[in-house]
């Protein structure tokens, strides 16, 4: 007798994460490795973050706060905003999935960019609504084409500002064209995974357009310039009618305890996330030079990660990559996408590019 899995499920794959160095290090016997594919903060984290863990390991023993009230305090403080307006998840990953659980019946329409992240797909196929897709124009989110598109069904936008993988922006001003363009029954996710790397030069500050959209959820991650992704720690921010909602089906101690105060700490040190957001801007630089010199397409990025063209295919450059111990990220084509590095990290990637192409 067959087993009763749901129709939806079986034609989802499952998420392809970047290739560990451990795995490649293991595969092909080479002991330096570097992986360039997730986009992880390369420059690690605060020392302060260390700190926190090492007093929060006294309490492993007794379940985290469900509540998440010392991070929820912090955060609120940090924007100027009710800790009501907070929820929080094992990674925005996960809040992305909540946020489909809560809006989206069977046969509902929700709309996302393509290529964009690839989880929106997951989530929202995964409770039996219907994706609707919308190639990037000019690799940039179309939001023409996604007003276009929006239906009686519609009930999530996913908006991916800066778009992963190819690193472009929607500017404060199209947004806010855009959000007076779609009807106040329809959710706007905001998801700003890598905000720190692209604020300022046009891009939206989406917190103080809480107020006056009520439809819309800003998704922001610790994982990516705080550099937690290992503690997996994601926070929305909406209006607390919204929260409440969403509480009821976040799992209760959904946030570990270590996750919680290394976000705190992590939070309270600025200088560290300037520190790495300058760095990456600097590494982002020579790695346009070295792509010019080697003749490769790419787009200019507001992110720590490039969409670069090469002339092989993607899985083909990815392979030869590698062999030179570089992992990066295949897509589709002949487009991949790499994560800024440290300087050496660039380096390498530099000169096993000069060495294949
Ligand atoms: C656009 C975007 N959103 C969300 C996430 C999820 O990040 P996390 O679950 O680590 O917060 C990522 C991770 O790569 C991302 O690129």
């Amino acid at each position: 007798m067959a087993l009763p899995f749901r129709d939806v499920i079986e034609n989802i794959s499952p998420y392809v994460p970047g290739k560990p160095i451990s795995d490649v290090q293991r595969e092909l016997g080479l002991s330096n490795v570097i992986k360039l594919a997730s986009n992880e903060n390369p420059f690690g984290c605060s020392p302060k973050v260390k700190q926190a863990i090492a007093e929060g390991l006294s309490e492993i023993n007794l379940y985290p706060d469900g509540n998440a009230t010392l991070l929820r305090e912090s955060l609120a403080r940090h924007y100027g905003l009710d800790p009501e307006q907070f929820v929080f998840g094992a990674g925005s990953n996960e809040i992305i999935s909540f946020i489909a659980q809560l809006f989206l019946n069977p046969g509902d329409e929700s709309i996302y960019p393509m290529p964009s992240f690839v989880w929106y797909n997951t989530a929202v196929r995964a409770v039996g609504a219907v994706p609707v897709k919308i190639p990037l124009r000019d690799y940039t989110t179309d939001l023409d084409a996604i007003k276009s598109s929006i239906t009686e069904k519609t009930k999530i936008i996913w908006i991916c500002n800066p778009n992963n993988p190819t690193g472009t922006i929607i500017t404060d001003k199209q947004q806010e064209e855009f959000l007076d363009s779609v009807p106040r029954n329809v959710v706007v996710v905001l998801d700003e995974a890598y905000y720190e790397y692209a604020k300022g030069e046009g891009f939206p500050e989406s917190v103080p357009l809480l107020k006056k959209y009520p439809n819309i959820i800003v998704l922001r991650t610790f994982s990516k310039a705080y550099g937690l992704a290992a503690l997996r720690v994601g926070y929305g921010i909406t209006s607390p009618e919204i929260v409440s909602y969403l509480n009821r089906i976040r799992p209760p101690f959904n946030v570990n305890t270590l996750a919680q105060k290394a976000a705190v700490a992590a939070l309270e040190d600025q200088s560290f996330v300037s520190y790495a957001v300058s760095e990456t801007k600097k590494g982002r630089l020579t790695l346009y030079e070295a792509f010019e010199k080697l003749g490769l397409k790419y787009i200019k990025s507001y992110t720590n990660f490039i969409w670069v063209e090469t002339s092989y295919q993607s899985g083909e450059i990815f392979q030869k990559l590698l062999k030179k111990g570089v992992i990066i990220r295949p897509f589709m084509d002949n487009w991949i996408r790499i994560t800024v590095g440290t300087e050496e990290e660039n380096r390498a990637l530099i000169k096993s590019l000069e060495e294949i192409l």
